[in-house]
């Protein structure tokens, strides 16, 4: 049986609008309600991310998204399961080149260099944007060659003494370096969980990158193990950009200063921390930090 149209179905799309300016009102409405709201931009970024658009064969996984990371800041992306944090994430530093599916549109610059572009070599890159994920992933080698492995096939370092000196130096940013500098030749894998995300970190720091992206560091982690990466993000900001990806809102407020919110592939709203989590303007945001989403 054929359904029986709704009136609106039936209507010609023109009898919407009664005037022409309000047919344009309501076009620049959609137009605005698609736009992020908020403060994606920022002066003097360090990653610069503009009309960015992925797509996992046709489904559309991250809409047009425009957005900047600044340096020296934490920047956390937040949102619903499935809303592409993941998928953005991945896009700054082309881990999605890795998934043959996946399509990415749009431009996103690394110090005005279009990532993206053909002549760029992915390995440099993900030095520059280095990256660590959910699960720790230490390398099946011991602590001391995981963060001698970055220096070695990059040939940052002329000999053994320079080796030496970069992974001491790196294992002590990551804070790890008194719980292992009497067992550097036993298995990375033989820490514990949030001491592996460290040394995880401390092989990231080891190549000397500008930015460091986290996709849920902390969620295999207990909360001891969640305060000392924590503590660690807000050191490393010194250094390096961080763009962290969380479900923990407390977290987010606790180690960013700026959060996204993300909402099926649209980047809704970006602000500093502090206004997103007190003050959002975007209902979709506001739903979400209350709870009532997501
Ligand atoms: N390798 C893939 N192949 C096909 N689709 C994918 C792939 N990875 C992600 N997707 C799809 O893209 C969308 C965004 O996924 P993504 O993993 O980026 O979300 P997320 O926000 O990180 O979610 P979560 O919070 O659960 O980690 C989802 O619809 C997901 O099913
Ligand atoms: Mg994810």
């Amino acid at each position: 049986m054929q359904a029986v149209p709704t009136n609106r179905e039936a209507q010609p799309v023109s009898s919407y609008f009664t005037t022409e300016r309000e047919e344009e009102q309501v076009a620049d409405d959609a137009r605005e309600s698609r736009a992020t709201v908020g403060e994606p931009y920022v002066d003097s970024p360090r990653m610069t991310c503009r009309d960015v658009s992925v797509y996992y064969d046709n489904k559309l996984a991250i809409n047009e998204v425009s957005i900047d990371v600044g340096c020296n800041e934490v920047l956390a992306m937040i949102g619903p399961s499935g809303c592409g944090k993941s998928t953005f994430l991945r896009c700054l530093n082309r881990m999605n080149d890795t998934v043959p599916s996946c399509r990415v549109e749009g431009s996103i610059e690394l110090d005005g260099l279009n990532i993206y572009d053909k002549s760029v070599d992915v390995v440099p890159l993900r030095a520059r944007v280095g990256m660590v994920f959910q699960k720790p992933n230490p390398f099946p080698k011991s602590i001391f060659d995981n963060v001698a492995y970055g220096p070695r096939i990059h040939g940052l370092t002329d000999n053994k003494a320079d080796l030496d000196e970069v992974v001491e130096d790196s294992l002590k940013r990551a804070g790890l370096w008194a719980e292992v500098k009497d067992r550097l030749s036993q298995p990375g894998t033989g820490l514990s969980g949030g001491q592996q995300q460290r040394l995880c970190i401390a092989r990231a720091i080891a190549v000397g990158p500008e930015v460091i992206l986290m996709d849920e560091p902390c969620s295999a982690l207990d909360p001891i193990a969640t305060a000392k990466v924590e503590e660690l993000i807000a050191e490393l900001r010194q250094q390096f950009s961080i763009v962290i990806v969380t479900h923990a809102m407390q977290q987010a407020s606790r180690v960013s200063q700026r959060t996204a919110y993300f909402h099926l592939g649209d980047l809704i709203e970006v602000g500093s921390t502090e206004r997103i989590f007190t003050n959002p303007r975007h209902k979709l945001t506001e739903d979400y930090i209350t709870g009532r989403f997501g």
